[in-house]
């Protein structure tokens, strides 16, 4: 079983009820899928690779070398015992964002991250779009919700290295969560695997597809559709060899927006409305998601109510 692959140019052609229905599909019953021939040109996604990889060995992997993760899996093994590290990841991270500082030392890294985001952020609305018209609901509706009144959507780039684990079974590379926002776009390994989904109860792999880019919906997707797109999980396992990269944009609601189940989504059942998602601010789901994000993600709803 692997997730569903679906071919992005068939959208804007006569098979377009097809590739929208295949969309519907991912999105209700898979929360996951790979798309390709989505327009970004397989020469920019070359050179992405090649800037996160260069940028890894000049400027994180002396640091990673030095990170609390290796030294406690160093210590577990030194101490001969059994234990699993559960609350670390096996991971290099760093976030780019609009308003944040980039590595810098990395020959072109700057521009062609700068070139991937604004590719991928217009690929993030054309997605959002293509969920709004499988929802009913107005074309943009997403965007605008995520915009919320005074303020701009938030687009961030996470780049990600999952270094070879001398014991990949005492450690994560990630562990098991639903993402917290809207949309994330990933362009993952082509090589290296290691991301993995719950489905019907099983952990299946997210298979590396060249120049393929994943789709996922977070919990804000969940909450506007009113439960109809379900945020999935997905972990990411440490392997022995090779080092995955994984790049993941998130376009995600402003801090300030306002989020809530479309009432065009929500039934009235004997005049009383259906209240399984609550509405709250965006910047509060947050601070309960840092505390909750490895929890079960219901709780969280319940908890950024109290938190208003
Ligand atoms: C995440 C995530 C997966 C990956 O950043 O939320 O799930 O492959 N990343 O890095
Ligand atoms: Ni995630």
């Amino acid at each position: 079983m692997s997730i569903p692959v679906i071919d992005f140019s068939k959208l804007n052609g006569e098979e377009r009820a097809k590739a929208l229905a295949q969309i519907a599909n991912g999105c209700e019953e898979w929360g996951f899928f790979q798309l390709v021939n989505h327009g970004i040109s397989e020469e920019l996604l070359q050179r992405v690779k090649k800037v996160c990889s260069d940028c890894y060995t000049m400027e994180r992997e002396e640091g990673f070398k030095n990170s609390t993760p290796v030294k406690l899996l160093n210590e577990l093994v030194e101490k001969k015992s059994d234990d699993k590290l559960e609350n670390l990841d096996w991971e290099d991270v760093f976030l780019l964002s609009d308003d944040n500082e980039w590595p810098s030392k990395t020959p072109g890294f700057k521009e062609t991250m700068a070139e991937y985001r604004a590719e991928l952020k217009k690929l993030g609305e054309k997605v959002m779009e293509a969920m709004d018209e499988n929802l009913g609901l107005p074309i943009g509706y997403i965007k605008k919700a995520f915009n919320g009144e005074e303020a701009d959507a938030f687009f961030g780039t996470k780049v990600s290295h999952y270094p070879p684990c001398p014991h990949p079974e005492r450690i994560n590379g990630l562990r098991a969560h639903t993402d917290a926002g809207g949309v994330i776009l990933l362009f993952q390994d082509d090589e290296v695997s290691g991301l993995q989904i719950l489905k019907d109860g099983q952990w299946i792999d997210v298979q590396p597809l060249s120049n393929a880019i994943v789709i996922n919906t977070g919990d804000q997707i969940e909450v506007l559709s009113n439960g109809r797109y379900r945020s999935v999980w997905h972990r990411v396992l440490a392997t022995p060899d090779g080092n995955r990269r994984s790049i993941a944009s998130f376009y995600n609601p402003s801090m300030k927006a306002t989020i809530a189940p479309a009432s065009e989504l929500v039934e009235k059942v004997n005049q009383e409305v259906d209240q399984t998602y609550p509405k709250f601010v965006f910047g509060d789901y947050m601070s309960v998601y840092a505390e909750q994000k490895f929890l079960p993600k219901e709780p969280r709803f319940q908890a950024v109510v109290r938190a208003m």
